[in-house]
Order: structure tokens, then sequence, then C-alpha cells
């Protein structure tokens, strides 16, 4: 099959998957979307027509553009529908055994020639790939959310991927526009062994009351010249997901530099998820967010 990629399939249609979808339409790959339900298929499309329309009304997009994207993109309710794709890429919940029984689903009826690719942001690519029927061709394609605007994609060779699996994934990356980095199959890859440790160590500097949320926040956006402070970025990506991934950092290193800190945990614990629960390091429930501590 070589670089031949022309259908991608993917599983799961959520934030990461309907970012995925629509960065491979709008490159001209015709895209299956894949979920457990239709429903949930089609609140993923709706999502994409959404941030098309919107990158149409800010002129980055034609709106001819948007309509031949969107007509790239079929929904597949049937695991069956992915069966004769090049690339199939799963992005489906951060669980090892929920990923586990996709593939078991999936390998036995996927064209043996296909890539099978996963997008998660945390779990060992080997380990995933020895659950499947094609260690040499399973890879890890990394996206950052949100998939539409972030450049990086980090791509992550198991112990058994091959090098024809890796060009050709290469390639279908560039042809998104992105950018590519390589990483080595270690827990959490390169953005997020860095950037969570940073984040956590935000949140000891607020536990151990060196500054206010404000102050943390500030600090690092005209002090490091970063977009936005650590605090809100872990807001952003969700305060149970920052912690999921340092768990997987100070398990999988074994190193007590990687331990959560406990009010990452005690706000996982009340439910302060950050953005998606309305409340987390700010509380955005009112017409401007309130930082909380
Ligand atoms: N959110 C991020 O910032 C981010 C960044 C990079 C990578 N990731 C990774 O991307 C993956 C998806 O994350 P997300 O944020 O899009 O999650 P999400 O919760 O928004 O979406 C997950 C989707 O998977 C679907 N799903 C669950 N079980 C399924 C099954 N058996 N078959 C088909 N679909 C199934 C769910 O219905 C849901 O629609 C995870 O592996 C995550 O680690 C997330």
């Amino acid at each position: 099959m070589g670089n031949a990629i022309k259908t991608v399939g993917i599983i799961g249609a959520g934030q990461m998957g309907s970012g995925i979808a629509h960065v491979c339409a709008v490159a001209g790959y015709d895209v299956r979307l894949h979920d457990i339900s239709e429903d949930r298929i089609k609140d993923g499309l709706a999502t994409i027509n959404g941030n098309m329309a919107r990158q149409v009304s800010s002129g980055k997009m034609e709106d001819k553009e948007r309509e031949s994207a969107l007509s790239r993109i079929h929904a597949a309710p049937a695991v069956a529908d992915l069966a004769s794709l090049d690339l199939v890429i799963e992005a489906a919940t951060e669980d090892e055994t929920v990923k586990r029984k996709i593939f078991a689903n999936l390998c036995p009826i996927l064209n043996p020639e296909a890539i099978l690719a996963t997008n998660t942001s945390s779990l060992s690519i080997t380990r995933l790939a020895s659950s499947t029927d094609r260690p040499e061709r399973f890879i890890g394609i990394h996206f950052m959310n949100p998939v539409p605007i972030m450049k990086l994609v980090e791509l992550v060779r198991g112990i058994a991927t091959e090098d024809v699996t890796f060009e050709a994934s290469r390639n279908f990356v560039g042809s998104l526009d992105k950018t590519v980095t390589v990483a080595e199959d270690f827990p959490a890859f390169i953005v997020n062994r860095i950037l969570l440790p940073m984040i956590n160590e935000a949140i000891y500097t607020l536990y151990e009351g060196v500054g206010s949320v404000e102050a943390i926040d500030t600090a690092m956006r005209l002090g490091a010249n970063h977009p936005m402070g650590p605090l809100q970025l872990a807001d952003f990506i969700g305060l149970d997901t920052c912690l999921s991934i340092m768990q997987v950092l100070y398990d999988g290193l074994a190193d007590s530099k990687y331990r959560p800190c406990p009010l990452l945990v005690k706000y996982v614990e009340a439910g302060w998820l950050g953005q998606k629960t309305g409340r987390g390091f700010y509380d955005y429930r009112g017409e401007t967010p309130v930082p909380t501590r």
C-alpha cells in the first residue's frame, strides 16, 4: 500500500475524533466517522459543521470548500463500515479496556493492509499494538486539541512498528498541513511529559500559598510569555485529564517528582473539572471567569 492513504476511518466522534475528521476532510480524504451510536456521530458532525462555519465566517475557508469537505465525511454506524479503508484512527475514550475491545472487533474485518493508529495521549503504543493482529502496522498519531488549530502531531512508534507504516503516517500527517515531531514510546510522550509537570507544579505553587490563582497565571503569562496561564490551561484541558496524565507519569516512571498535587486530586474529587463542568481553578458560571482561590 505504501503511502497511498486515500480513505480514513475515525473511531470516536468526540472532541478529538471530530477534529481529526475535520482536518482529514479539508485535506481531501474520504472520511468515515464511527461512534457507539448514531446520535454521537450526529453530534460529532454538528460540531464539525459549526467549526467549519466559524472558519468560513472568519475568512479562513471558502463556503465551497466547507461544502465539499463536509460531503467527504460519512457516518459509519457499524464497525463493518470501516472494513475497506486504508487508515483507521482510534480516538475513543482514554480507557485501555475500551480501546482493546474496539481493536478486537475491528481487526478481523479490517483490510489486512490497513494501518491502525491510536490518538491516545498516555497509553503505551507497544502494549496497545500487542493487543491487535498487526503490531507492525500499528502507530500512535497524537493530535493536539483543538485539532483544526494546533499545528503539531506527535508520531509514536511501538516496538514493532515497521518503517513503511511510519513513513506512510508521516506523509499522511504532512498532507494535513501539520508538523510532525517524533516521540519514543514512553509515558505521555513529549508534549504532555513536559507540559503536565509544569501545570502540576503551578498547582503545588497554589497549594503551598506561594501565589493566588490570578498571581500564578499572570506571572506565567507576562513573566514567561505563555499565551495562557497554567491554571487556566489546566481548566481548559480538564482537571480529570491532567490528573490521569500525572498518574500515568508517576506510575510509568516510578519517580516521586511526578506525584500529582493533592489539591489537583481534591478538585477532581469535588467534580470541579474545569471549563467543561463550569468550575475548576476558575468559576465559569458567571459573565467572566472568577478565580476559586
Ligand atoms: N482532549 C484532549 O485534549 C486530547 C488531546 C490529545 C489526545 N486525546 C486523546 O483522544 C482520545 C479521545 O479523547 P476526546 O477528548 O475526544 O474524548 P471524548 O470523550 O470527547 O470522545 C470520545 C468518544 O469516543 C466514543 N467511544 C467510546 N467508546 C467507544 C467505542 N467502543 N466505540 C466507538 N466510540 C466509542 C464516545 O462515545 C465519545 O464520543 C483519547 O484517547 C484521549 O486521550 C485527547
